[in-house]
């Protein structure tokens, strides 16, 4: 059985390093790769921010702690991951990037590493095209924050082998998450439904429906959501949730998923949401709402 002790994690932005987190967590030696130096120290003051949380919280204890961050490489070559079983890619969502990086580990990796991605809508099958792995090549999608949510999707592209689908989920177990399967649909199971409410609550925004904090309240105090469709949207990243609209758009041709109007605005404005400091609402540099 092939080791997959070492686990290759690709970016550290909001999911990768929460990925590169969890993993290291589960007892996975994980290297993390950025595009660059100023990539790599976010993503790694993003974990240690997290990990003190945790620590503070009474959900770590600090001896723990250190042995997570000596698990932990961060790099911003790929070289590190010829010595990985199990790849993560987390890197923005842009099908030509991901395609480009799984081709130049296909080259790099063992014959038997499992390549994963974590897309929220790109078609697995596209990515997995760009290797010559296809059938060790399956979909992982995890949920923000993550080292909170419990949920991931196990995601079977037309070509992946059952023996990739039992161990992606077996690896997912290890992480102390709870795995669904799902076909490789734009969207899979969660945002094929998420994604419809996020972009319908701007269009009601739009419309005049409501203030942003009224909506907000509203689906928080009526629905018991734990955070308002505008607090959501700011917490993914309106970029991400504007690429995914247009991916998903792209592949169902349905006015649900088609981005508003508002939501490109704001994108090319540069408000992506908390992580650039403003999106619907303002954050301080920690993240906090202003
Ligand atoms: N490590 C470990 N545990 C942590 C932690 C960390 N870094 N940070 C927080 N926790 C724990 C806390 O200790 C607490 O645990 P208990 O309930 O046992 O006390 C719990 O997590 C909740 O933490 P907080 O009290 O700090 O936070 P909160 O109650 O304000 O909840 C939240 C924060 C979990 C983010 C909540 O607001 C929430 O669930 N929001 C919605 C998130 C969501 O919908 N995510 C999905 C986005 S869509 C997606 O991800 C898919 C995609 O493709 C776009
Ligand atoms: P992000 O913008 O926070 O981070 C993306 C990171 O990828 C950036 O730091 C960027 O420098 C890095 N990157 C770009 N090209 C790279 C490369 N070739 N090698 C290594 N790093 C590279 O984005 P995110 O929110 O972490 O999203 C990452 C992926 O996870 C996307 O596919 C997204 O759809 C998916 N996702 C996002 C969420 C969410 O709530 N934000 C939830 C689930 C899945």
């Amino acid at each position: 059985m092939p080791d997959i002790r070492r686990v290759g994690v690709l970016g550290a932005g909001l999911m990768g390093s929460g990925i590169a987190e969890v993993c290291a967590k589960a007892g996975y030696e994980v290297v993390v790769r950025e595009v660059d130096e100023k990539a790599l120290a976010a993503g790694r003051r993003r974990i240690e921010q997290s990990l003190s949380k945790a620590i503070e919280r009474g959900k770590l204890t600090a001896s723990d702690g250190e042995a997570i961050r000596k698990r932990l490489r961060f790099s911003t070559s790929l070289e590190e991951f010829s010595s990985v079983g199990f790849v993560i890619e987390a890197i923005v969502e842009n099908l030509e990037a991901k395609r480009e990086v799984f081709k130049a580990l296909d080259a790099l990796c063992a014959p038997h590493a499992i390549f994963c991605s974590n897309t929220s809508s790109l078609t697995i099958a596209e990515m997995a095209a760009a290797t010559a792995r296809p059938d060790r090549f399956a979909g992982l999608h995890f949920f923000n924050p993550v080292p909170v949510m419990k949920l991931v999707e196990v995601v079977r592209a037309i070509g992946t082998s059952d023996e990739t689908v039992a161990r992606v989920t077996a690896f997912a177990r290890s992480l102390g998450k709870e795995p669904i399967a799902a076909r490789d649909n734009s969207g899979f199971v969660v945002n094929r439904l998420l994604v419809p409410f996020l972009l319908d609550a701007i269009r009601a925004y739009e419309q005049g429906v409501g203030s942003l904090e009224d909506v907000d309240t509203g689906m928080k105090l009526g629905c018991a959501h734990p955070m308002g469709p505008f607090e959501l949207l700011d917490y993914v990243g309106l970029d991400t949730v504007y690429a995914i609209a247009e991916i998903m758009f792209t592949e169902y041709r349905e006015a649900r998923f088609a981005p508003p109007p508002l939501l490109k605005r704001m994108v090319v404005a540069g408000r992506y949401g908390r992580k650039s400091g403003r999106g619907f609402f303002e954050y301080d540099e920690r993240g906090n709402r202003k």
